[in-house]
């Protein structure tokens, strides 16, 4: 069976179905990513960068409670329609957003309180390199929050095998999560589980 060519654009939204795609992600994501967001520690965010914004709308959300926010995506179509979302802020210098990989983040060191990933890191290329880049981006204390609605299960490793085919894509449990975040330098990893695969882990530079 073909994939439908929506699904196909979670990865890197482009052309008509990655616009449409984008519009149902701002509000399909929306009690998943606030639910992530719950479980900040409480904290003085002043810099705050989201990894696969996407749409846009966890760029407003972080600005509700941070003074300056960063947007960053590998989808030249995510960064437009995160730009258009959040106009009025960008226009008042407290969003920014930019092209780019979490792989190679283009920030230096120590740059921010708060890095936020949301139904991302599935996609990327090289966990432990783009841990490694976020740990460098981070201030010394800073946050790393990851959110997903997907979480792989040992028990039955082949629950996302089509969605690996179809996407790419790579589900982790909190265990490999943690232990990739503690290779690249994290702290204080916690995980947290909701229903059947909701999954998000707070972990500290
Ligand atoms: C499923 S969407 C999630 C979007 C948004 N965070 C949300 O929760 O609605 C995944 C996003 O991550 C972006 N992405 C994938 N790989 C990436 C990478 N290596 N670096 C930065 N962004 C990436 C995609 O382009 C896409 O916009």
């Amino acid at each position: 069976m073909k994939p439908k060519p929506l699904v196909k654009n979670a990865g890197k939204p482009k052309g008509f179905f990655g616009k449409l795609m984008i519009h149902a992600m701002n509000k399909e994501h929306t009690p998943l990513s606030l639910w992530g967001l719950d479980h900040l520690p409480e904290g003085q965010y002043r810099a705050a960068l989201d990894i696969g914004c996407g749409g846009g709308v966890n760029l407003l959300r972080l600005s509700d409670f941070c003074n300056r926010v960063y947007g960053l995506d590998v989808s030249p179509l995510s960064v437009e329609e995160s730009q258009k979302r959040c106009k009025k802020l960008i226009k008042n210098h407290l969003v920014r957003i930019e092209l780019g990989s979490a792989d190679h983040l283009p920030f230096p060191n120590d740059s921010f309180d708060l890095v936020t990933a949301f139904e991302t890191i599935y996609f990327w290329p090289d966990l432990a390199a783009c841990f490694a880049e976020v740990y460098r981006a981070l201030r010394p204390g800073g946050i790393f929050l990851i959110t997903n609605e997907l979480k792989s299960d040992k028990d039955d490793p082949d629950k996302y095998a089509k969605l690996h085919e179809i996407l790419e894509l790579t589900v982790y449990d909190g265990e490999e999560m943690t232990a990739v975040l503690n290779s690249a330098g994290f702290a204080d990893v916690t995980t947290h589980s909701e229903g059947e695969d909701w999954i998000c882990a707070v972990a500290r530079k």
